[in-house]
């Protein structure tokens, strides 16, 4: 059995504890109304908004979304710095009613390159929020999967140095407590809406048992029935962890 062995808590009738979700779509939904591509990020924040609400009532209680890639740098500048200036303004309208509703409001990427006010809009939310219990929502921004697993060996490498950790002693477990989600549980659902059936560098590690759905319904369109059907596909599936399906439906799982 795998040290990281998610099938020892998942019931996969159950609710996922945690979706992740690549928030797609919302360039092209612009464009086919014969609007700037930045109107449908505009309209994609009011979709998370719905869908962080449609959490909260389903009792979910770990959403992360990708909102940023570290790919996206590499937009037109203008749209850049159209996003920089949306995480400013969307954080300081919603924040204060996103706490009000106890919800819990972290941020995952490398944020060294965002602009100072974003940082501090950034740093005052996670902070003012850090004890609520209700929804978790995780905000990848410059986010990579490959920068997360990379900063997570550094810092391993860095007490291999020391002397204070062996490098065969680090295990599947120690590279999970590194990573920028370390404590949540992996996530049990994946949504990426726009069409595309790709990962695009988001969770890689994280991913690897997630039960992995894909809709053409662009991010501006996906609403609670979206999200109803998504989880409804979730629940139907067998979740097997590389046992064989005798296992899997035997109450004692051997
Ligand atoms: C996702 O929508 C939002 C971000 C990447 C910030 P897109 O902007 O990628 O929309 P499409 O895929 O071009 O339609
Ligand atoms: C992934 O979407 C990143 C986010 C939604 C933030 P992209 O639109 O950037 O992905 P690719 O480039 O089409 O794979
Ligand atoms: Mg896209």
């Amino acid at each position: 059995m795998s040290e990281s062995d998610p099938s020892t808590v998942v019931t996969p009738q159950d609710l996922p504890r945690h979706i992740a979700i690549i928030m797609d779509g919302n360039g092209r939904w612009a464009r086919r109304q014969g609007k700037p591509r930045v109107f449908g990020h505009r309209q994609g924040v009011k979709t998370l908004r719905h869908i962080v609400e449609a959490c909260v009532s389903r009792h979910i209680a770990n959403l992360t979304v990708y909102a940023f890639s570290s790919e996206n740098w590499q937009r037109p500048a203008q749209e850049v710095n159209f996003l920089m200036d949306l995480f400013v303004s969307s954080l300081q309208q919603q924040i204060d009613d996103l706490h009000r509703n106890n919800i819990r409001v972290a941020f995952i990427g490398d944020h060294s390159a965002f602009p100072v006010k974003l940082n501090r809009l950034i740093d005052d939310a996670s902070t003012l929020t850090a004890a609520n219990d209700g929804l978790r929502v995780n905000v990848a921004a410059n986010y990579g999967g490959r920068w997360d697993i990379t900063h997570a060996l550094r810092q391993l490498a860095a007490r291999v140095k020391t002397g204070e950790l062996q490098a065969d002693a680090i295990s599947e477990t120690m590279v999970s407590e590194h990573l920028c989600l370390a404590g949540l549980p992996e996530p049990d659902l994946f949504i990426r809406t726009g069409g595309e059936q790709r990962i695009s560098n988001y969770l890689l590690w994280q991913l690897a048992y997630t039960e992995l759905y894909f809709t053409d319904c662009l991010w501006p369109d996906f609403d609670e029935q979206q999200l109803q059907l998504a989880i409804e596909w979730y629940r139907g599936r067998e979740r097997r962890f590389g046992k064989i399906s005798e296992q899997v439906n035997r109450a004692d799982g051997t």
